[in-house]
Protein backbone atom coordinates (compact mmCIF):
# COMPACT_ATOMS: atom_id res chain seq x y z
CA UNK A 1 0.00 0.00 0.00
CA UNK A 2 1.25 3.13 -0.94
CA UNK A 3 2.02 6.34 1.59
CA UNK A 4 -0.20 9.25 1.28
CA UNK A 5 1.25 12.78 2.45
CA UNK A 6 -1.90 15.02 2.95
CA UNK A 7 -1.87 18.91 3.45
CA UNK A 8 -4.86 21.20 3.57
CA UNK A 9 -3.63 25.59 3.10
CA UNK A 10 -2.73 26.65 6.57
CA UNK A 11 -5.81 28.48 7.80
CA UNK A 12 -4.79 32.56 8.75
CA UNK A 13 -5.06 33.21 12.36
CA UNK A 14 -6.63 35.72 12.38
CA UNK A 15 -9.97 34.95 13.03
CA UNK A 16 -12.61 32.13 11.88
CA UNK A 17 -13.02 30.87 9.08
CA UNK A 18 -15.98 31.31 7.01
CA UNK A 19 -17.54 28.01 4.77
CA UNK A 20 -15.80 29.06 1.41
CA UNK A 21 -12.42 28.74 3.44
CA UNK A 22 -12.97 24.89 4.80
CA UNK A 23 -14.54 23.61 1.18
CA UNK A 24 -11.38 24.42 -0.81
CA UNK A 25 -9.13 23.10 1.84
CA UNK A 26 -9.49 21.01 5.07
CA UNK A 27 -13.09 19.72 4.49
CA UNK A 28 -11.68 17.82 0.62
CA UNK A 29 -8.63 17.13 2.01
CA UNK A 30 -10.22 15.66 5.29
CA UNK A 31 -12.58 13.26 2.78
CA UNK A 32 -9.67 11.94 0.57
CA UNK A 33 -7.48 10.99 4.26
CA UNK A 34 -10.27 9.08 5.18
CA UNK A 35 -11.17 7.52 1.66
CA UNK A 36 -7.33 6.76 1.63
CA UNK A 37 -7.32 5.21 5.31
CA UNK A 38 -10.78 3.16 4.76
CA UNK A 39 -9.22 1.81 1.85
CA UNK A 40 -5.63 0.66 3.66
CA UNK A 41 -3.17 3.21 2.80
CA UNK A 42 -0.36 4.30 5.25
CA UNK A 43 -1.73 8.26 5.94
CA UNK A 44 -0.62 11.11 7.16
CA UNK A 45 -2.89 14.23 7.26
CA UNK A 46 -1.15 17.33 8.17
CA UNK A 47 -2.56 20.93 8.96
CA UNK A 48 -1.86 23.46 10.93
CA UNK A 49 -2.60 27.54 11.90
CA UNK A 50 -0.61 30.20 10.21
CA UNK A 51 -0.22 32.58 12.21
CA UNK A 52 2.79 35.27 10.95
CA UNK A 53 2.74 38.22 9.50
CA UNK A 54 0.83 41.56 9.42
CA UNK A 55 -2.61 40.16 9.40
CA UNK A 56 -2.01 38.61 13.11
CA UNK A 57 -0.37 41.94 14.12
CA UNK A 58 -3.36 43.82 13.30
CA UNK A 59 -5.96 41.95 14.63
CA UNK A 60 -4.06 40.99 18.35
CA UNK A 61 -4.00 44.52 18.15
CA UNK A 62 -7.84 44.82 17.21
CA UNK A 63 -8.54 42.19 20.09
CA UNK A 64 -6.45 43.98 22.63
CA UNK A 65 -3.99 40.65 22.94
CA UNK A 66 -0.64 40.63 22.76
CA UNK A 67 0.18 38.87 19.62
CA UNK A 68 1.29 35.45 21.20
CA UNK A 69 -1.97 35.19 23.49
CA UNK A 70 -4.03 35.78 20.62
CA UNK A 71 -2.84 33.57 18.16
CA UNK A 72 -2.72 30.94 21.23
CA UNK A 73 -6.26 31.09 21.88
CA UNK A 74 -7.27 31.63 18.06
CA UNK A 75 -5.64 28.34 17.59
CA UNK A 76 -7.58 26.26 19.95
CA UNK A 77 -10.74 28.33 18.91
CA UNK A 78 -9.97 26.99 15.27
CA UNK A 79 -9.19 23.45 16.65
CA UNK A 80 -12.56 22.87 18.50
CA UNK A 81 -14.61 24.19 15.31
CA UNK A 82 -12.33 21.41 13.52
CA UNK A 83 -12.55 18.78 15.38
CA UNK A 84 -16.77 19.73 15.28
CA UNK A 85 -16.34 19.12 11.32
CA UNK A 86 -14.79 15.97 12.06
CA UNK A 87 -11.80 16.95 10.33
CA UNK A 88 -9.55 14.13 10.66
CA UNK A 89 -5.95 15.64 11.10
CA UNK A 90 -2.98 13.45 12.10
CA UNK A 91 -1.69 16.69 13.44
CA UNK A 92 -2.77 20.28 13.80
CA UNK A 93 0.09 22.35 14.25
CA UNK A 94 0.83 25.87 14.87
CA UNK A 95 3.25 28.06 12.60
CA UNK A 96 4.73 29.83 15.83
CA UNK A 97 6.22 26.22 16.68
CA UNK A 98 9.85 26.04 17.59
CA UNK A 99 9.87 23.17 15.25
CA UNK A 100 9.45 25.68 12.34
CA UNK A 101 11.80 28.34 13.95
CA UNK A 102 14.20 25.66 13.42
CA UNK A 103 12.98 24.30 9.71
CA UNK A 104 12.60 27.72 8.71
CA UNK A 105 16.10 28.84 9.65
CA UNK A 106 17.57 25.98 8.32
CA UNK A 107 16.13 26.32 4.69
CA UNK A 108 17.17 29.74 4.62
CA UNK A 109 20.72 29.02 5.66
CA UNK A 110 20.83 26.33 3.03
CA UNK A 111 19.38 28.97 0.59
CA UNK A 112 22.12 30.91 1.53
CA UNK A 113 24.94 28.52 1.25
CA UNK A 114 23.66 27.64 -2.32
CA UNK A 115 23.76 31.60 -3.28
CA UNK A 116 20.25 31.92 -3.73
CA UNK A 117 20.00 34.56 -0.87
CA UNK A 118 20.98 38.04 -1.19
CA UNK A 119 21.27 41.31 1.10
CA UNK A 120 19.26 44.46 -1.11
CA UNK A 121 19.11 47.69 0.86
CA UNK A 122 15.70 48.79 -0.53
CA UNK A 123 13.49 51.73 0.05
CA UNK A 124 10.49 51.06 2.16
CA UNK A 125 7.58 53.07 3.76
CA UNK A 126 8.48 54.52 7.22
CA UNK A 127 5.48 55.68 9.11
CA UNK A 128 6.38 59.30 11.06
CA UNK A 129 3.20 58.75 13.30
CA UNK A 130 3.67 55.12 14.27
CA UNK A 131 7.43 55.26 14.05
CA UNK A 132 7.59 52.15 11.79
CA UNK A 133 7.91 50.66 9.18
CA UNK A 134 4.94 49.80 7.12
CA UNK A 135 5.07 46.13 5.88
CA UNK A 136 2.74 44.41 3.55
CA UNK A 137 -0.95 45.20 5.09
CA UNK A 138 0.12 47.87 7.77
CA UNK A 139 -0.07 49.97 4.68
CA UNK A 140 -3.49 50.34 2.58
CA UNK A 141 -4.09 52.53 -0.73
CA UNK A 142 -5.02 52.79 -4.32
CA UNK A 143 -4.22 49.74 -6.21
CA UNK A 144 -2.57 51.23 -9.42
CA UNK A 145 -3.89 48.39 -11.35
CA UNK A 146 -7.58 48.39 -11.15
CA UNK A 147 -7.74 51.72 -8.95
CA UNK A 148 -9.38 50.14 -5.80
CA UNK A 149 -9.04 51.81 -3.45
CA UNK A 150 -8.91 49.63 -0.19
CA UNK A 151 -5.99 47.57 -1.89
CA UNK A 152 -3.05 46.25 0.74
CA UNK A 153 0.37 46.52 0.52
CA UNK A 154 1.01 43.09 -0.46
CA UNK A 155 -1.81 42.54 -2.99
CA UNK A 156 -5.14 44.13 -3.96
CA UNK A 157 -8.13 41.82 -2.73
CA UNK A 158 -10.29 42.97 -5.93
CA UNK A 159 -7.63 42.34 -8.85
CA UNK A 160 -5.43 39.71 -6.56
CA UNK A 161 -2.42 41.21 -8.10
CA UNK A 162 0.31 40.86 -5.98
CA UNK A 163 1.78 44.35 -4.83
CA UNK A 164 4.78 46.11 -3.09
CA UNK A 165 3.89 48.53 -0.57
CA UNK A 166 5.68 51.59 -2.34
CA UNK A 167 3.02 50.88 -5.93
CA UNK A 168 0.09 52.08 -3.27
CA UNK A 169 -1.17 55.45 -4.56
CA UNK A 170 -2.16 57.93 -2.02
CA UNK A 171 -1.38 55.43 0.70
CA UNK A 172 -2.19 55.18 4.63
CA UNK A 173 -1.26 53.58 7.21
CA UNK A 174 -3.33 50.78 8.12
CA UNK A 175 -2.50 51.67 12.45
CA UNK A 176 -3.11 54.98 12.87
CA UNK A 177 -4.35 55.98 9.23
CA UNK A 178 -2.05 58.58 9.09
CA UNK A 179 -0.74 59.58 5.15
CA UNK A 180 2.72 61.40 6.59
CA UNK A 181 4.47 58.87 5.51
CA UNK A 182 8.39 58.96 3.72
CA UNK A 183 10.30 56.46 2.17
CA UNK A 184 13.28 55.11 3.68
CA UNK A 185 16.16 52.73 2.89
CA UNK A 186 16.88 49.29 5.06
CA UNK A 187 18.29 46.05 4.26
CA UNK A 188 16.55 42.79 3.57
CA UNK A 189 16.75 39.62 2.23
CA UNK A 190 15.86 38.53 -1.19
CA UNK A 191 15.19 35.02 -2.24
CA UNK A 192 16.98 35.01 -5.65
CA UNK A 193 13.98 32.95 -7.34
CA UNK A 194 14.88 34.41 -11.31
CA UNK A 195 18.30 32.31 -10.77
CA UNK A 196 15.43 28.91 -10.00
CA UNK A 197 13.41 29.97 -12.80
CA UNK A 198 14.93 26.94 -15.19
CA UNK A 199 14.77 24.41 -12.47
CA UNK A 200 11.37 24.99 -11.16
CA UNK A 201 9.73 24.87 -15.03
CA UNK A 202 12.01 21.56 -15.72
CA UNK A 203 9.87 20.17 -12.61
CA UNK A 204 6.78 21.37 -13.38
CA UNK A 205 6.88 20.01 -17.13
CA UNK A 206 7.71 16.68 -15.71
CA UNK A 207 5.39 16.46 -12.95
CA UNK A 208 2.40 19.19 -13.30
CA UNK A 209 0.20 16.62 -16.45
CA UNK A 210 -2.15 15.41 -14.16
CA UNK A 211 -2.96 18.37 -11.58
CA UNK A 212 -6.36 20.10 -12.55
CA UNK A 213 -6.02 22.42 -14.95
CA UNK A 214 -6.93 25.35 -12.63
CA UNK A 215 -3.58 24.39 -10.81
CA UNK A 216 -1.24 24.17 -13.34
CA UNK A 217 -2.58 26.81 -15.53
CA UNK A 218 -2.05 29.16 -12.72
CA UNK A 219 2.09 27.76 -12.44
CA UNK A 220 2.31 28.71 -16.02
CA UNK A 221 1.19 32.35 -15.94
CA UNK A 222 3.47 32.39 -12.85
CA UNK A 223 6.58 31.14 -14.80
CA UNK A 224 5.43 33.11 -17.90
CA UNK A 225 5.62 36.14 -16.42
CA UNK A 226 8.77 35.16 -14.99
CA UNK A 227 10.11 34.51 -11.55
CA UNK A 228 10.85 37.81 -9.58
CA UNK A 229 13.72 37.75 -6.82
CA UNK A 230 11.47 38.78 -3.47
CA UNK A 231 12.17 40.02 -0.32
CA UNK A 232 11.83 37.27 1.91
CA UNK A 233 12.36 39.14 5.48
CA UNK A 234 9.95 42.01 7.41
CA UNK A 235 10.23 44.96 10.03
CA UNK A 236 7.95 43.43 11.94
CA UNK A 237 8.62 42.06 16.20
CA UNK A 238 6.55 38.77 15.56
CA UNK A 239 7.77 36.14 13.27
CA UNK A 240 10.69 33.57 13.30
CA UNK A 241 14.05 35.83 13.43
CA UNK A 242 16.61 36.20 11.12
CA UNK A 243 19.77 33.39 12.13
CA UNK A 244 22.48 35.74 13.59
CA UNK A 245 25.00 33.14 12.98
CA UNK A 246 24.41 34.33 9.26
CA UNK A 247 23.34 37.72 9.40
CA UNK A 248 23.91 39.35 12.76
CA UNK A 249 23.34 42.93 11.33
CA UNK A 250 19.71 41.98 10.38
CA UNK A 251 19.26 39.69 13.19
CA UNK A 252 20.04 42.61 15.94
CA UNK A 253 17.25 44.91 13.65
CA UNK A 254 15.09 42.38 14.87
CA UNK A 255 14.28 41.34 11.48
CA UNK A 256 11.69 38.48 10.81
CA UNK A 257 10.85 36.31 8.06
CA UNK A 258 8.11 37.04 5.71
CA UNK A 259 5.06 34.88 6.59
CA UNK A 260 4.84 33.27 3.33
CA UNK A 261 8.30 31.87 3.70
CA UNK A 262 7.52 30.28 6.70
CA UNK A 263 4.08 29.16 6.22
CA UNK A 264 4.28 26.13 3.71
CA UNK A 265 7.84 25.35 5.54
CA UNK A 266 5.56 24.24 8.54
CA UNK A 267 3.72 21.65 6.62
CA UNK A 268 7.25 20.35 7.27
CA UNK A 269 7.24 21.48 10.48
CA UNK A 270 4.06 20.12 12.00
CA UNK A 271 4.96 16.82 10.87
CA UNK A 272 7.76 16.89 13.53
CA UNK A 273 5.62 18.70 15.83
CA UNK A 274 3.75 15.27 15.35
CA UNK A 275 6.32 13.39 15.62
CA UNK A 276 7.77 15.11 18.55
CA UNK A 277 4.34 14.69 20.62
CA UNK A 278 4.54 11.30 19.41
CA UNK A 279 4.30 9.59 23.78
CA UNK A 280 6.05 7.54 25.19
CA UNK A 281 7.20 5.20 22.05
CA UNK A 282 8.45 8.61 20.77
CA UNK A 283 10.63 9.57 17.74
CA UNK A 284 7.40 8.90 15.41
CA UNK A 285 9.49 8.93 11.95
CA UNK A 286 8.62 12.56 10.32
CA UNK A 287 11.63 12.18 7.99
CA UNK A 288 10.49 9.37 5.92
CA UNK A 289 7.60 11.55 4.93
CA UNK A 290 9.66 14.20 3.83
CA UNK A 291 12.97 13.46 2.78
CA UNK A 292 14.55 11.31 0.29
CA UNK A 293 10.40 10.22 0.03
CA UNK A 294 10.60 8.65 -2.89
CA UNK A 295 7.54 6.17 -1.94
CA UNK A 296 5.52 9.03 -0.60
CA UNK A 297 2.46 10.58 -2.76
CA UNK A 298 1.62 14.04 -1.61
CA UNK A 299 -1.27 15.92 -2.18
CA UNK A 300 -1.77 19.78 -1.05
CA UNK A 301 -5.33 21.21 -1.24
CA UNK A 302 -5.83 24.66 -1.60
CA UNK A 303 -8.22 27.47 -3.13
CA UNK A 304 -6.89 29.00 -6.08
CA UNK A 305 -5.12 31.77 -4.78
CA UNK A 306 -2.42 30.04 -3.04
CA UNK A 307 -1.68 28.20 -6.19
CA UNK A 308 1.20 30.56 -6.98
CA UNK A 309 2.69 30.15 -3.44
CA UNK A 310 2.44 25.99 -3.82
CA UNK A 311 3.22 25.44 -7.63
CA UNK A 312 6.07 27.77 -8.02
CA UNK A 313 7.47 29.58 -5.37
CA UNK A 314 7.92 26.76 -2.53
CA UNK A 315 8.84 24.55 -5.17
CA UNK A 316 11.57 26.65 -5.59
CA UNK A 317 12.87 27.25 -2.10
CA UNK A 318 12.65 23.67 -1.41
CA UNK A 319 14.88 23.44 -4.89
CA UNK A 320 17.20 25.81 -3.71
CA UNK A 321 18.07 23.99 -0.65
CA UNK A 322 19.73 21.33 -2.95
CA UNK A 323 18.46 18.71 -0.74
CA UNK A 324 15.56 15.98 -1.17
CA UNK A 325 12.10 17.68 -0.04
CA UNK A 326 9.18 15.64 -0.98
CA UNK A 327 7.39 17.96 -3.49
CA UNK A 328 4.27 18.21 -4.25
CA UNK A 329 2.79 15.00 -6.65
CA UNK A 330 -1.07 16.32 -6.92
CA UNK A 331 -2.02 20.20 -6.51
CA UNK A 332 -5.35 19.74 -5.97
CA UNK A 333 -7.36 23.70 -6.32
CA UNK A 334 -10.73 25.04 -6.04
CA UNK A 335 -12.31 28.05 -7.46
CA UNK A 336 -14.36 30.37 -4.53
CA UNK A 337 -17.74 29.38 -3.15
CA UNK A 338 -19.62 32.45 -3.21
CA UNK A 339 -22.79 33.56 -0.93
CA UNK A 340 -25.20 34.59 -3.45
CA UNK A 341 -22.97 35.43 -6.36
CA UNK A 342 -21.24 38.12 -3.53
CA UNK A 343 -17.83 37.02 -2.24
CA UNK A 344 -17.64 35.59 1.41
CA UNK A 345 -15.46 37.92 3.53
CA UNK A 346 -13.61 37.26 6.43
CA UNK A 347 -13.16 41.05 6.87
CA UNK A 348 -16.60 42.12 5.99
CA UNK A 349 -18.12 39.57 7.77
CA UNK A 350 -20.29 38.18 5.10
CA UNK A 351 -21.92 34.54 4.12
CA UNK A 352 -21.60 32.05 6.62
CA UNK A 353 -18.61 31.39 9.50
CA UNK A 354 -17.96 27.98 10.51
CA UNK A 355 -18.99 27.94 14.73
CA UNK A 356 -22.03 29.68 13.28
CA UNK A 357 -22.99 26.84 10.88
CA UNK A 358 -22.19 24.18 13.85
CA UNK A 359 -24.78 26.11 15.88
CA UNK A 360 -27.39 25.77 13.36
CA UNK A 361 -27.09 22.24 12.11
CA UNK A 362 -24.75 19.04 12.76
CA UNK A 363 -21.49 18.45 10.81
CA UNK A 364 -22.55 15.78 8.36
CA UNK A 365 -25.45 18.43 6.66
CA UNK A 366 -22.23 20.89 5.83
CA UNK A 367 -19.99 18.39 4.60
CA UNK A 368 -21.95 16.67 2.26
CA UNK A 369 -23.85 20.01 0.80
CA UNK A 370 -19.89 21.50 0.12
CA UNK A 371 -18.65 18.90 -0.79
CA UNK A 372 -21.36 17.95 -3.70
CA UNK A 373 -21.09 21.21 -4.34
CA UNK A 374 -17.40 22.05 -4.26
CA UNK A 375 -16.50 24.74 -6.31
CA UNK A 376 -14.23 22.32 -8.91
CA UNK A 377 -14.29 23.59 -12.39
CA UNK A 378 -15.78 27.33 -11.47
CA UNK A 379 -16.90 29.22 -8.92
CA UNK A 380 -19.72 27.99 -7.28
CA UNK A 381 -22.45 30.25 -4.99
CA UNK A 382 -23.95 29.27 -1.66
CA UNK A 383 -27.94 29.68 -1.33
CA UNK A 384 -29.81 28.79 1.56
CA UNK A 385 -32.00 27.30 -0.92
CA UNK A 386 -30.03 25.03 -2.88
CA UNK A 387 -28.26 24.04 0.72
CA UNK A 388 -32.09 23.10 2.28
CA UNK A 389 -33.04 21.25 -1.00
CA UNK A 390 -29.94 19.26 -1.40
CA UNK A 391 -30.32 18.38 2.44
CA UNK A 392 -33.90 17.41 2.40
CA UNK A 393 -33.79 15.37 -1.34
CA UNK A 394 -30.54 13.42 -1.15
CA UNK A 395 -29.68 13.60 3.06
CA UNK A 396 -33.73 13.20 4.80
CA UNK A 397 -35.29 11.42 1.55
CA UNK A 398 -33.23 9.51 -0.44
CA UNK A 399 -30.29 7.82 2.64
CA UNK A 400 -31.99 9.07 5.78
CA UNK A 401 -35.54 7.79 4.77
CA UNK A 402 -34.25 4.59 3.73
CA UNK A 403 -32.86 3.93 6.26
CA UNK A 404 -35.56 4.66 8.67
CA UNK A 405 -38.16 3.19 6.40
CA UNK A 406 -36.25 -0.28 5.94
CA UNK A 407 -35.09 -0.37 9.58
CA UNK A 408 -38.79 0.51 11.60
CA UNK A 409 -40.85 -1.28 9.18
CA UNK A 410 -38.52 -4.66 9.51
CA UNK A 411 -39.02 -4.54 13.20
CA UNK A 412 -42.44 -4.11 13.30
CA UNK A 413 -42.95 -7.03 11.47
CA UNK A 414 -40.11 -9.64 11.82
CA UNK A 415 -38.45 -8.47 15.55
CA UNK A 416 -35.33 -7.21 16.21
CA UNK A 417 -33.72 -9.39 13.97
CA UNK A 418 -32.71 -9.30 10.44
CA UNK A 419 -35.10 -11.55 9.04
CA UNK A 420 -33.69 -14.87 7.03
CA UNK A 421 -36.35 -15.57 4.15
CA UNK A 422 -35.89 -16.47 0.62
CA UNK A 423 -32.63 -16.48 -0.89
CA UNK A 424 -31.82 -13.96 -3.40
CA UNK A 425 -33.20 -14.11 -6.37
CA UNK A 426 -32.93 -12.15 -10.14
CA UNK A 427 -33.85 -9.02 -8.69
CA UNK A 428 -31.08 -9.14 -5.56
CA UNK A 429 -28.13 -10.14 -8.59
CA UNK A 430 -29.41 -6.89 -10.40
CA UNK A 431 -29.37 -5.31 -7.87
CA UNK A 432 -25.90 -6.27 -6.82
CA UNK A 433 -24.69 -5.58 -10.76
CA UNK A 434 -25.82 -2.38 -10.48
CA UNK A 435 -24.29 -1.24 -6.84
CA UNK A 436 -21.40 -2.51 -7.29
CA UNK A 437 -20.93 -0.90 -11.08
CA UNK A 438 -21.75 2.21 -8.72
CA UNK A 439 -19.12 1.59 -6.58
CA UNK A 440 -16.39 1.26 -8.63
CA UNK A 441 -17.68 4.78 -10.01
CA UNK A 442 -17.17 6.43 -6.87
CA UNK A 443 -13.91 4.63 -6.43
CA UNK A 444 -12.60 5.93 -9.40
CA UNK A 445 -14.10 9.81 -8.67
CA UNK A 446 -12.34 9.53 -5.21
CA UNK A 447 -9.31 8.31 -6.44
CA UNK A 448 -9.08 11.15 -8.80
CA UNK A 449 -10.12 13.91 -6.67
CA UNK A 450 -12.98 14.72 -8.53
CA UNK A 451 -15.24 15.34 -5.39
CA UNK A 452 -18.64 16.50 -7.38
CA UNK A 453 -18.64 13.44 -9.27
CA UNK A 454 -17.93 11.44 -5.92
CA UNK A 455 -20.90 12.87 -4.44
CA UNK A 456 -23.29 12.24 -7.40
CA UNK A 457 -22.12 8.72 -7.91
CA UNK A 458 -23.15 8.23 -4.01
CA UNK A 459 -26.31 9.82 -4.65
CA UNK A 460 -26.68 7.15 -7.02
CA UNK A 461 -25.68 4.35 -4.81
CA UNK A 462 -28.43 6.00 -2.23
CA UNK A 463 -30.83 6.17 -4.92
CA UNK A 464 -30.68 2.30 -6.22
CA UNK A 465 -31.94 1.66 -2.68
CA UNK A 466 -34.91 3.52 -2.95
CA UNK A 467 -35.12 1.96 -6.25
CA UNK A 468 -34.92 -1.23 -5.22
CA UNK A 469 -37.32 -0.85 -2.59
CA UNK A 470 -40.19 0.68 -4.57
CA UNK A 471 -39.77 -2.56 -7.33
CA UNK A 472 -40.01 -4.70 -4.81
CA UNK A 473 -42.41 -3.08 -2.28
CA UNK A 474 -42.14 -5.28 1.04
CA UNK A 475 -45.56 -3.72 2.64
CA UNK A 476 -46.92 -5.09 -0.54
CA UNK A 477 -44.75 -8.32 -0.56
CA UNK A 478 -46.26 -9.14 2.83
CA UNK A 479 -49.36 -9.35 2.15
CA UNK A 480 -48.79 -12.37 0.12
CA UNK A 481 -45.31 -13.34 0.48
CA UNK A 482 -43.31 -13.11 4.10
CA UNK A 483 -40.59 -15.25 2.91
CA UNK A 484 -40.21 -12.15 -0.24
CA UNK A 485 -40.76 -9.60 2.28
CA UNK A 486 -38.44 -10.71 4.36
CA UNK A 487 -35.68 -11.00 1.32
CA UNK A 488 -36.11 -7.50 0.54
CA UNK A 489 -35.81 -6.08 4.20
CA UNK A 490 -32.69 -8.07 4.40
CA UNK A 491 -31.26 -6.87 1.48
CA UNK A 492 -31.67 -2.87 1.74
CA UNK A 493 -30.41 -3.75 5.69
CA UNK A 494 -27.75 -5.26 3.97
CA UNK A 495 -27.37 -1.80 1.75
CA UNK A 496 -27.69 0.34 4.99
CA UNK A 497 -24.93 -1.45 6.27
CA UNK A 498 -22.79 -0.92 2.76
CA UNK A 499 -24.50 3.12 3.04
CA UNK A 500 -22.38 3.03 6.45
CA UNK A 501 -19.29 1.84 5.30
CA UNK A 502 -18.97 3.95 2.07
CA UNK A 503 -20.26 7.38 2.79
CA UNK A 504 -18.22 7.59 5.75
CA UNK A 505 -15.64 9.91 4.01
CA UNK A 506 -18.80 12.29 3.41
CA UNK A 507 -20.61 12.07 6.49
CA UNK A 508 -18.56 10.23 9.36
CA UNK A 509 -21.14 10.86 12.06
CA UNK A 510 -24.19 9.49 10.15
CA UNK A 511 -22.14 7.01 9.22
CA UNK A 512 -21.14 5.80 12.79
CA UNK A 513 -24.98 5.32 13.50
CA UNK A 514 -26.08 3.60 10.59
CA UNK A 515 -23.37 1.27 11.51
CA UNK A 516 -23.70 0.56 14.78
CA UNK A 517 -27.48 -0.33 14.14
CA UNK A 518 -26.57 -3.75 13.70
CA UNK A 519 -24.75 -5.80 16.19
CA UNK A 520 -22.25 -7.57 14.04
CA UNK A 521 -20.06 -9.15 16.28
CA UNK A 522 -16.68 -8.67 14.34
CA UNK A 523 -17.60 -5.65 12.50
CA UNK A 524 -14.35 -4.28 11.00
CA UNK A 525 -14.90 -3.73 7.49
CA UNK A 526 -13.30 -0.61 6.67
CA UNK A 527 -14.38 -1.14 2.77
CA UNK A 528 -16.76 -2.88 0.44
CA UNK A 529 -15.27 -5.85 -2.10
CA UNK A 530 -16.60 -5.82 -5.60
CA UNK A 531 -17.54 -9.11 -4.78
CA UNK A 532 -19.27 -7.87 -1.40
CA UNK A 533 -21.18 -5.38 -3.01
CA UNK A 534 -22.92 -7.71 -5.83
CA UNK A 535 -23.36 -10.67 -3.10
CA UNK A 536 -25.29 -7.91 -0.70
CA UNK A 537 -24.79 -10.30 2.78
CA UNK A 538 -22.26 -8.97 4.96
CA UNK A 539 -25.35 -8.60 7.50
CA UNK A 540 -26.52 -12.25 8.00
CA UNK A 541 -29.86 -13.30 8.89
CA UNK A 542 -30.02 -13.78 12.53
CA UNK A 543 -28.40 -10.15 13.37
CA UNK A 544 -30.02 -8.18 16.15
CA UNK A 545 -30.57 -4.51 15.09
CA UNK A 546 -31.77 -1.28 16.32
CA UNK A 547 -33.74 1.68 14.47
CA UNK A 548 -31.82 4.93 14.93
CA UNK A 549 -33.10 8.11 15.42
CA UNK A 550 -34.26 9.83 12.03
CA UNK A 551 -30.90 10.51 10.57
CA UNK A 552 -31.51 14.09 8.83
CA UNK A 553 -34.36 16.21 10.11
CA UNK A 554 -35.57 18.35 7.05
CA UNK A 555 -35.25 21.80 7.05
CA UNK A 556 -38.79 23.84 6.79
CA UNK A 557 -39.90 26.98 5.15
CA UNK A 558 -39.96 28.48 8.76
CA UNK A 559 -36.16 27.42 9.28
CA UNK A 560 -35.06 28.86 6.04
CA UNK A 561 -36.69 31.90 7.10
CA UNK A 562 -34.83 32.68 9.64
CA UNK A 563 -32.28 31.51 8.21
CA UNK A 564 -32.55 34.14 5.57
CA UNK A 565 -33.21 36.66 8.30
CA UNK A 566 -29.67 36.08 10.44
CA UNK A 567 -27.30 35.47 7.45
CA UNK A 568 -29.06 37.84 4.97
CA UNK A 569 -30.40 35.64 1.65
CA UNK A 570 -27.71 38.17 -0.49
CA UNK A 571 -30.79 40.51 -1.82
CA UNK A 572 -28.04 43.48 -1.27
CA UNK A 573 -25.58 41.61 -3.33
CA UNK A 574 -27.25 39.67 -5.86
CA UNK A 575 -25.06 39.97 -8.88
CA UNK A 576 -22.64 41.32 -7.35
N1 LIG B 1 -2.76 31.22 5.39
C1 LIG B 1 -2.81 31.19 3.95
C2 LIG B 1 -4.19 31.59 3.48
O1 LIG B 1 -5.09 31.59 4.29
C3 LIG B 1 -2.45 29.86 3.43
C4 LIG B 1 -1.09 29.40 3.81
S1 LIG B 1 -0.73 27.92 3.10
C5 LIG B 1 0.89 27.68 3.42
O2 LIG B 1 -4.36 31.94 2.33
F1 LIG B 1 1.41 27.07 2.46
F2 LIG B 1 1.51 28.77 3.56
F3 LIG B 1 1.01 27.04 4.49
ZN1 LIG C 1 -6.20 45.83 -8.02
Amino acid sequence: MARHLITSALPYINGIKHLGNMVGSMLPADVYARYLRQRGHDVLYICATDEHGTPAELAAKAAGQSVDAFCGAQHDAQKAIYDGFALRFDHFGRSSSRQNVELTQHFARKLHENGFIEERAIRQVFSLADDRFLPDRYIVGTCPHCGYDKARGDQCENCTRVLDPTDLIESRSAISGSAELEVRETTHLFLLQSKLQAEVEQWIDANSAEWPTLASSIARKWLTEGLQDRAITRDLDWGVPVPADVWPELAAEGKVFYVWFDAPIEYIAATKEWADAGGTDGDRDWKSWWYEAGDVRYTEFMAKDNVPFHSVMFPATQIGTREPWKKVDFLKAFNWLNYYGGKFSTSQQRGIFTDAALELLPADYWRYFLIANAPESDDTSFTWELFSSSVNKDLADTLGNFVNRVLSFSRKRFGDDVPAGAAAGPAEQKLGEEIAGLLAEYEGHLEALQFRKAAAALRALWSAGNSYLEEKAPWLEIKTDKEAAALTLRTAMNLIHLYAVVSEPFIPASAQAMRSAFALPDDTAAWVTQEEAKALASVPAGTAFTVPPVLFAKITEDDLESYRARFGGGEETAGA
